[in-house]
């Protein structure tokens, strides 16, 4: 399987300005070992799935609902995003863990609606600062794939991703040192392998630009990165997956 870099813009673009990143990726990036994937904001998925060429870039989306269907005012369903030409999908990102106070319980059955649909899941876990201090990091990861992941079928091993993001690096410049990462992202893959059988790739994520990127990709068991800032500006995401 290679490598794959997710471009995450967040809710940091108007629909227009996703459009116009959109055009300078595609004017700017001809080509990448990697596979690489965007995600912009649900309004901006069609315009950017749009312009840019599908054998190089992946579309992907930041979140989607817990059902494939019914009276869920304002969520947006898997079936559709599906039907966008959408593959990955992020579930649980900090922000949204943070912000919007969503639980593993939720997170188990957006998985399960992504998975049904067809998408890839994505899966983002993290510790914070203070448990990182109190020495929980590995108790914490743990904890977050078993209750999201325990009893669910994964069909094979790219049926699913992984993204370790620290909370402490997410946007600070702050990203953790690359031979950290390769160790946490061995544990994480043992987690794995024991919890779902399969050895799903495990990206990731914190503070990735241009001057690190290559740091973390020399390392096995780093199978990629989530890039959130330093992917909205096209030169830089350009330096980013030629690493
Ligand atoms: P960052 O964000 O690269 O700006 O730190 C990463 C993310 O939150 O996915």
């Amino acid at each position: 399987m290679k490598k794959l870099i997710l471009a995450n813009w967040k809710m940091q673009l108007s629909f227009k300005e996703s459009e116009k990143l959109a055009r300078n990726y595609q004017a700017k990036i001809k080509n990448s070992v990697f596979e690489v994937g965007v995600l912009p904001d649900f309004s901006a998925l069609e315009i950017v799935g749009r312009n840019l060429p599908t054998k190089l870039f992946k579309l992907g989306a930041q979140d989607l609902a817990p059902y494939l269907k019914g009276a869920y005012t304002g969520e947006v369903s898997a079936l559709s995003l599906k039907q966008l030409g959408v593959k990955y999908v992020l579930i649980g990102h900090s922000e949204r863990r943070q912000e919007f106070r969503e639980k593993s319980s939720l997170l188990r059955l957006k998985v399960q609606a992504a998975l049904e649909a067809g998408l890839v899941p994505v899966l983002c876990i993290g510790e914070n600062a203070s448990q990182k201090k109190a020495g929980k990091t590995a108790s914490v990861l743990r904890r977050q794939l078993e209750e999201v992941l325990f009893g669910l079928r994964i069909e094979k091993d790219n049926a699913l991703v992984v993204a370790y993001e620290p909370l402490w690096a997410i946007g600070s410049g702050q990203a953790l040192k690359a031979a950290a990462a390769e160790a946490i992202q061995v544990m994480i893959k043992g987690v794995l392998a024991n919890l779902v059988g399969r050895f799903p790739r495990v990206i990731y994520g914190g503070s990735v630009s241009s001057k690190n990127a290559a740091d973390f990709l020399e390392w096995p068991n780093i199978d990629g990165l989530l890039v959130g800032g330093a992917s909205l500006e096209a030169a830089e995401f350009k330096k980013i997956i030629s690493a």
